[in-house]
């Protein structure tokens, strides 16, 4: 549904839009650190063609993407935002729902790395390469589209009431897996000096 909506999308900081809610700002907090990920995988796929794969580099980029993506982020917007989304909109509060795109997004961007791993394992340096810029590409225009389209909706749409128990789930996987992220985001500080 939204794939016309964004044909070509450039991250740029100063054009996110604001949120009001502290649940939506912790997860584009996350999304944040994300980029800062992807940012690195794009300099070394286009590094890659003149040197050997680097594996430790792209394991920990792919540990990344499954457990602070998938299992933390991605986990926390389907099991939570999103059920709450759907409830929303099935009310009538919103008219446009973009969840179902998301999700296929999500699903998407689990088969590319399915083809990255694949490819460093197979050291294809071809089928690594494709499927890191595909996860790039995709991920970049996802994250747009809920900072500056679903999130925003979401921020006007949910009740306060909804938000706070939202927030109160979010702080309990936070909490739950404070040290994993701890580590994640200072890898991903890291990536951003490289
Ligand atoms: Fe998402
Ligand atoms: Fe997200």
């Amino acid at each position: 549904m939204l794939r016309g909506i964004v044909g070509f999308v450039k991250r740029n900081e100063g054009e996110r839009m604001k949120l009001n809610s502290k649940t939506l700002k912790i997860l584009s907090r996350e999304h944040e650190n994300i980029l800062k990920v992807i940012d690195a995988l794009e300099l070394e796929i286009e590094q890659l063609k003149n040197k050997d794969i680097d594996t430790i580099f792209f394991k920990k980029v792919i540990d990344f993407i499954r457990n602070y993506v998938d299992k933390f982020h991605h986990a926390k917007e389907e099991d939570i935002l999103f059920k709450e989304f759907n409830k929303c909109a099935e009310e009538g509060c919103i008219h446009c729902n973009p969840v179902e795109q998301m999700l296929f997004e999500h699903d998407e961007g689990r088969k590319s790395v399915k083809m990255m791993e694949l490819g460093m394992d197979e050291r294809e340096k071809n089928k690594l390469i494709e499927g890191a810029r595909n996860y790039i590409q995709l991920i970049r225009e996802h994250i747009y589209k809920e900072d500056n389209i679903l999130y925003p909706m979401a921020d006007e749409a949910l009740s306060e009431d909804v938000q706070k128990t939202m927030l109160e789930k979010f702080n309990k996987i936070n909490f739950a897996k404070k040290k994993q992220v701890e580590g994640f985001e200072k890898f991903a500080n890291e990536m951003s000096e490289k």
